[in-house]
């Protein structure tokens, strides 16, 4: 059983929102939020805390004066780094989100050696490729947080569509945390019954182009990127590692031959436990997937050639 402090790196909407989900549930002891800004860690963790009064069991909520109050953290949650905005896509933060996540990476090294990560900030796939050459550490230790959210999105467009089923719906998706995302319907349920009986291939398009498009929408609306559904996709990992729960979680994880890939993060389904990622689950994909999931390979890898066209590992 692995004790229960989690550090939050950011403490934006989707830091703070991760940690009031956290509290709502009452699975963890401590919760700490850093930020660079400690004055905007400090109010979160104030409103946040003073919010657990109300919780079904308590939680402390601490804010980081500095990095070292990341010490002996069990998960450490990375939300930090620049958002996207509107004009941007996910690919554009890549250089300076990585310079951001050496910094970032080099305190929960020195401060939670034994830490899980879980990585949220994007280019998602990138960023916990970069924490894995940064670390050096076993890959079941850091995993990247996206399959969890898309796969809350395609729940939510289906039921958009069908209008029954709230919370029973089962959808799975691999590949990256961008535009060459896969949502397969195929293998996606609403209370046992396959969506392939349920739904016209007409229909199912539109819920997988509306799926890849959830979180630009959002930004649409809001000139800034998504955070309840992030937060709360957040916290349904931590819980799940925390609790040794073994479900499984589509994640970005290093790959080491499954599905015939090696050096990269990219997002697959998984089980969660005590040790983070227990054990990487290979799907029979028909060939149309495959040439799919090479595809959303490939861009994963353009971003990491660019970081290393960049000297940025060296
Ligand atoms: C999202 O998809 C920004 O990755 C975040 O909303």
């Amino acid at each position: 059983m692995i004790g229960r402090k989690v550090g939050i790196v950011g403490a934006g909407f989707v830091g703070a929102t991760a940690a009031y989900s956290l509290t709502m549930t009452g699975r963890c002891h401590e919760v700490v939020l850093y930020d660079i800004n400690s004055d905007l860690a400090l109010g979160k963790a104030m409103d946040i805390g003073q919010s657990t009064c109300y919780s079904p069991q308590g939680t402390i909520v601490n804010a980081a004066k500095d990095a070292s109050d990341l010490k002996d953290c069990d998960i450490i949650v990375i939300t930090a780094g620049v958002p996207r905005k509107s004009d941007m896509t996910r690919a554009d933060l890549l250089i300076i989100n990585a310079k951001i996540m050496k910094d970032v990476v080099h305190n929960v090294m020195k401060y939670s050696p034994n830490a899980i990560i879980l990585c949220v900030s994007n280019p998602l796939d990138i960023m916990t490729y970069v924490i894995h050459q940064m670390t050096g550490w076993d890959r079941r230790r850091i995993i990247g947080m996206a399959g969890a959210l898309d796969g809350a999105r395609m729940a939510y467009e289906i039921h958009k569509k069908v209008g029954y089923g709230s919370g029973q719906t089962k959808t799975m998706l691999i590949g990256d945390h961008g535009q060459n995302m896969i949502p397969i319907p195929e293998i996606s349920t609403i209370g046992g019954v396959p969506l392939e009986q349920i739904l016209t291939k007409k229909e199912m398009e539109d819920i997988i182009a509306r799926t890849k498009n959830g979180g630009a929408q959002i930004v649409k609306h809001l000139g800034t990127s998504a955070y309840y559904a992030p937060g709360r996709a957040i916290a349904v990992m931590v819980e799940a590692i925390l609790d040794d729960s073994q479900i499984i979680m589509p994640s970005s994880v290093m790959l080491d031959g499954e599905y015939g890939y090696k050096d990269v993060c990219v997002g697959v389904p998984v089980i969660l436990g005590n040790n983070g990622v227990e054990k990487i689950i290979e799907l029979d994909m028909d060939k149309e997937t495959k040439n799919k999931f090479k595809i959303s390979v490939d861009s994963i890898r353009d971003g990491i050639d660019i970081l290393k066209e960049n000297n940025f590992f060296e």
